[in-house]
């Protein structure tokens, strides 16, 4: 096992803990993020976004705010410069937030209608605010639910997936758990709210960013404004959080038309408000599970069937239902997305698309299944642990979740667990345990690097990196001193920048494997060139790497990290108030690059589970169609009070078809939380809670549990 609880030294490189290498910066308020990057002659957009859910813009008042002080512009759909319609994202299909100011149509609640462009934010925010835009309201649905009318099976991959008879496993079966799951609508909520800062300079547009891929937002940026993308520079120095939420969105696009059309530097923040319909969000999910199992608990079926929301204009899912086809073998397998259009924003990747909803669900029906089979939840997922992919039938890359399970079973003390629910009390608190799995997939993306040998001795690594915030820049310093066989002090790696060519984006989990992959080849090959011995010339020695043909050489795996999951809960069933006492969380996911800040990472993702079990809702409401409370007070995220004693660990889990050996440690803390906390929850109470998430009043009118009746 890993000791995670050094706190540096700062010397020795893959596996030491490492402070992060921008934390002086950081937390003395010398990075600059890109609401902050200073430029002369600088100007300020505030967005104004539609107040009806559906229907079209009549008339955009303008002429009185143009008189106000300050103000220099107000761009709306009338008078914005065109974009290429045609434009294709790197998703593939372009996304319609980048229709902004293109029509008059208004798709949903906080549609960008105007943005208007001052001296100063003051300025720009009071004329925004007086900004009069009057429309043609039409009647709106925003009201989801599995039975939606509306509720169609995507195409594309993976959206159904069907092995072997279902419903003749299921009629066989000794024990069937068919049970409904709900997660409501989630937030990405980043510290630091979406910015951008654009100007034209020499012909060349830069912008000031913040966001998941640099090069990705350049090339989109060129493909919208019709430019060479070679004219195109964006950097994204520091990133306050980004969890999916960070990709092409409209104050990008706002603040070039800005630029443009001013031919100043114009910047545009987006306020934590705005946030809420703008970034793209986690659907509410509807999730119907169905387990069948022989008396000893083998799995004949598993069918997951998930339901999600997207808009009228763009179709995103939310994958849930995927998250059960690497996990348990069953005779029968089948799980399908599917989603309805609503007239809401378009939802997006929030950490763990997919897998963190579907983990709930699946992992919760386990549960029941255990209860019903009257097993230990361990003993049971040992039981359809698969050999190979339970549908592929591909081999497994590396599986290590039942280790995981050993591990954190022994240090968690769950062999003490009475299996009984309900009968433990401390006072006016009910106490229970829970469990549950985790998995990520693995995924890489070519990169390119170059590494530079400097005259004075020190090395520079150029990647089109994103850090999150997660400590990327950290691991890829570690892991190029790894490579050069040198110490990290002499390694300094930039990051952040479209003009150091194609790298993978941070997203997936796949950023630092992907970006790893490229600093270690680059690495490696100026480590032989200077052994061959020679001076260093003033301009250094600069080696580049090119990952595409490595990556795309792989061999086909299920390829996975995996984790377990333990928490402890006290429940009051006389305020309905839950507190969760520890976590656990222990995970088999790759060769650990920092165990600093990977600890963090696992952690943070366990807080988020938490969180999304016990705390987070946006509420939407049908008359306006709109959100109510869309600010941090009315969107509660675990705080500090929540958060109990979170331990993260994990095994020795080397990939043995990475140079390195990594997986990717970014999204599988989340992934399963949320489960064992609601396990723990039944367990505490017997009463199982099926919607997330477990707020007082659920507790409170669940009630005390009927005897023999688990069903809240
Ligand atoms: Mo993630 S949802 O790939 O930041």
């Amino acid at each position: 096992m890993s000791t995670t609880t050094t706190a540096g030294p700062v010397t020795g490189t893959v596996g030491a803990s490492y402070t992060r290498v921008e934390g002086l910066e950081k937390v003395t308020g010398a990075a600059r993020y890109a609401g902050d990057v200073p430029a002369a002659e600088l100007a300020h957009g505030w967005l104004v976004l539609s107040t009806v859910a559906r229907g079209r813009i009549r008339s955009v008042e303008s002429d009185p705010v143009r008189g106000m002080p300050g103000v220099l512009a107000v761009l709306h759909h009338g008078n914005a410069p065109r974009v290429d319609g045609n434009y294709i994202g790197m998703l593939g299909r372009p996304d319609p937030i980048v229709e902004v100011f293109q029509h008059d149509r208004v798709p949903f609640v906080g549609w960008p209608v105007a943005l208007v462009v001052a001296e100063t934010t003051e300025q720009a925010r009071e004329a925004a605010e007086a900004l009069v835009v009057r429309y043609d309201e039409e009647p709106h649905d925003v009201a989801f639910s599995a039975g939606h009318a509306g509720i169609y099976t995507p195409d594309g991959d993976g959206m159904l997936v069907e092995k072997g008879d279902l419903a003749a496993e299921l009629a066989a079966s000794v024990h069937v758990v068919d049970a409904e799951y709900t997660t409501p609508e989630e937030h990405h909520g980043t510290m630091e709210p979406h910015a951008a800062m654009a100007r034209w300079d020499g012909g060349r547009l830069e912008v000031v960013d913040s966001n998941q891929g640099s090069m990705w937002v350049a090339q989109e940026l060129a493909k919208l404004f019709s430019l060479d993308p070679a004219s195109v520079r964006v950097r994204s120095e520091h990133i306050g959080g980004a969890f999916g939420s960070k990709g092409v969105r409209v104050h990008q696009i706002l603040a070039v038309m800005a630029a443009t059309v001013l031919d100043r530097p114009v910047r545009v923040v987006m306020t934590r408000r705005q946030m809420f319909s703008l970034v793209g969000y986690r659907s509410p999910t509807a999730q119907r599970v169905r387990l069948g199992a022989d008396a000893d608990g083998r799995l004949r079926a598993l069918d997951h069937q998930a339901h999600s929301l997207t808009s009228t204009v763009h179709e995103f899912v939310e994958a849930s239902a995927g998250f059960g086809r690497p996990m348990y073998a069953a005779d029968a397998h089948r799980s399908v997305n599917r989603v309805v259009r609503l007239d809401v924003p378009t939802p997006t990747f929030m950490r763990a698309p997919g897998e963190a909803p579907g983990s709930f669900a699946l992992e919760s029906a386990l549960d029941e299944l255990a209860e019903r089979c009257g097993m230990d939840p361990i003993a049971l997922r040992a039981r359809n642990e698969p050999d190979v992919g339970p549908v592929s039938g591909l081999p497994f890359g590396s599986r290590n979740l039942l280790a995981c399970f050993d591990e954190g079973a022994r240090r968690f003390g769950w062999a003490d667990r009475d299996p009984r629910p309900g009968v433990r009390r401390e006072g006016r608190w009910l106490l229970g345990t829970g469990t549950a799995a985790a998995t990520f997939p693995v995924i890489v993306a070519p990169s390119t690097a170059a590494v530079t040998a400097e005259a004075d001795g020190t090395f520079t690594v150029r990647i089109g990196a994103s850090d999150v915030g997660t400590g990327a820049r950290t691991a890829l310093t570690l892991l190029a001193a790894e490579a050069l066989d040198v110490a990290g002090e002499r390694v300094h790696v930039r990051i952040g920048d479209s003009d150091f060519g194609p790298a993978a984006i941070s997203g997936g989990s796949m950023g630092t494997r992907s970006w790893g992959w490229a600093v270690t080849a680059a690495g490696r090959d100026l480590r032989e060139q200077l052994a061959l011995g020679g001076d260093i010339p003033p301009q250094g020695i600069t080696v580049r790497s090119d990952t595409s043909a490595a990556v795309g050489s792989l061999t086909q795996k299920e390829r996975h990290s995996f984790g377990a999951q333990f928490a402890e809960v006290a429940v009051d069933v006389t305020t309905g108030e839950v507190r969760v006492r520890r976590m656990l969380g222990v995970f088999a996911a790759g060769r650990i690059v920092n165990p600093l800040t990977a600890r963090s990472q696992f952690v943070g993702g366990m807080i988020w589970g938490l969180s999304m079990a016990l705390h987070e809702e946006a509420i939407r409401d049908q008359a306006t169609g709109g959100h109510v409370g869309a600010d941090l007070a009315g969107y509660h995220f675990a705080a500090n009070a929540d958060v109990p004693l979170i331990e993260a660990d994990w095994v020795d889990d080397p990939d043995a078809d990475d140079p390195v050996g990594i997986k990717g440690i970014g999204e599988i803390g989340i992934v399963g939380a949320a489960a064992a906390v609601a396990n723990a929850v039944w367990h505490a109470t017997g009463v199982r809670h099926r919607h997330l998430p477990i707020r007082p009043d659920r507790v409170l009118s669940a009630g005390a549990p009927a005897e023999g009746d688990g069903d809240a």
